[in-house]
């Protein structure tokens, strides 16, 4: 049996609105003052966990952080003491706060400046190489050699030493590599990314971690932030995702690398000056929803096994927020979940903590209704043959439509 967990007395709770649906995991979550409307779409809504409404302790945050002090001249007092904050969570020398999970790769991966042509290894599904718009070619004018991982499920370093390219006239050698974790989900597991950075140093090569839900991997393999972050030169980890902050992300790593994430940062014109609400907000994302993202866990875990038994085919193990599954027919799906007033995305259902209980039964009324039987649980070889298929590959058939936030 999973347990409710209590996150504020009812005498501390703020009122809901009466025609508010219930949150399934911390009620107070939803702020009194926000329309019903506003709440009934998160809640109902799996497409992404960016799909959220600031929480009323967030809105509180924006009300009462001291907006003055212009960040681009580093006196933003409440910027200031974020950054500080989350290096000391990470245990790197500096941070930066920027606009977005995309915005923190690409200053990452540009700001790691390795010299003359090279080329960055990532994992095929990975965000830097699908979903940034080819940010690397245009920012970094570095090539991204992108291998699938032969496990189907995460990098490990026998996939990186496939992949890695060394000194040769003829190629752009491998200067970085840039690993994600969670990864559709999925963990990448401590053990392997300590092999991938120890082959890195043994070839002068860097390590970034896009780590917009690491919160998440952290939660679920308990192993900490900081133990993540120690074998990687940058990170960057997002607010507005798990998290559920209005905006934005942060980037770690040494004093050098992060001075010249600031300069780029401003040539993109990514330097906010007034960004001090909007880190008060980020860090009231972190005290108040990070907590709770065990239990999503939970949820998610328990939803995935009952859409397991109803036969469909999960394409990936079910470990944090998210299951990855195959739809014989989404348009069919699709069409009642819009009848039943919740919202889905093709391929893949993500929880967050604003999910209410009232859209997890409408989601499972709506796969029974629309259930083929067939399959139990994690697909194995024919999941991994669809997760080879990236977007890159699929654009412009059926499934290139897929949305990935
Ligand atoms: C793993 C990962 N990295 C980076 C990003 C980019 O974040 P943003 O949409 O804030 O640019 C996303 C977006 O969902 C993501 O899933």
């Amino acid at each position: 049996m999973l347990q409710r967990r209590t996150v504020a007395s009812a005498a501390t709770r703020p009122k809901l609105p009466p025609t508010a649906p219930r949150a399934y995991f911390c009620p107070r979550q939803l702020p009194s003052n926000q329309s019903p409307a506003a709440s009934a779409m998160a809640s109902h809504d799996f497409r992404s966990d960016t799909v959220t409404t600031p929480t009323a302790e967030m809105l509180a945050a924006l009300a009462q952080a001291l907006s003055h002090g212009d960040d681009v001249y580093h006196e933003s007092h409440a910027t200031n003491s974020f950054q500080a904050f989350i290096a000391d969570l990470f245990q790197k020398p500096a941070a930066l706060f920027v606009a977005s999970g995309t915005m923190g790769n690409q200053l990452s991966l540009k700001s790691l400046e390795p010299r003359g042509p090279y080329s960055i290894i990532c994992d095929k599904r990975a965000h830097v190489y699908a979903w940034e718009a080819n940010g690397v070619g245009l920012l970094s004018s570095a090539m991204l050699t992108p291998v699938f991982p032969e496990n189907g499920i995460h990098l490990t370093l026998e996939d990186i030493k496939r992949g890695i390219v060394l000194e040769d006239i003829h190629t752009a050698p491998t200067k970085i590599i840039s690993l994600e974790n969670t990864l559709n989900g999925t963990i990448l597991p401590i053990e392997d990314l300590i092999e991938i950075s120890k082959l890195a140093k043994d070839h002068g090569i860097k390590v970034h971690l896009d780590g917009a839900r690491l919160w998440n991997a952290s939660v679920a393999s308990k192993v900490s932030l900081s133990e993540y972050a120690k074998h990687v030169d940058t990170i960057s980890v997002c607010f507005s995702k798990g998290l559920g902050a209005p905006y934005g992300s942060v980037i770690l790593g040494d004093e050098e690398t992060i001075k010249m994430a600031r300069w780029y940062r401003k040539a993109i014109g990514g330097g906010v000056r007034q960004s001090g609400l909007l880190a008060a907000a980020a860090r009231a994302a972190y005290d108040n929803i990070f907590p709770t993202l065990q239990r999503t866990h939970e949820i998610t875990l328990a939803l995935s096994n009952y859409i397991a038994d109803l036969g469909y085919e999960l394409l990936l193990p079910v470990q944090t927020n998210m299951i990855l599954l195959r739809y014989p027919d989404f348009n069919e799906i699709d069409k009642e979940a819009k009848k039943a007033g919740i919202k889905l995305g093709n391929g893949r259902i993500v929880m967050h903590h604003q999910i209410s209980e009232d859209a997890i039964d409408k989601l499972k009324n709506v796969l029974r209704r629309c259930a083929r039987g067939g399959h139990k649980g994690f697909g194995g070889n024919s999941a991994i043959e669809i997760q080879r298929t990236s977007r890159i590959d699929s654009v412009g058939s059926g499934y290139g439509s897929l949305k990935r936030q």
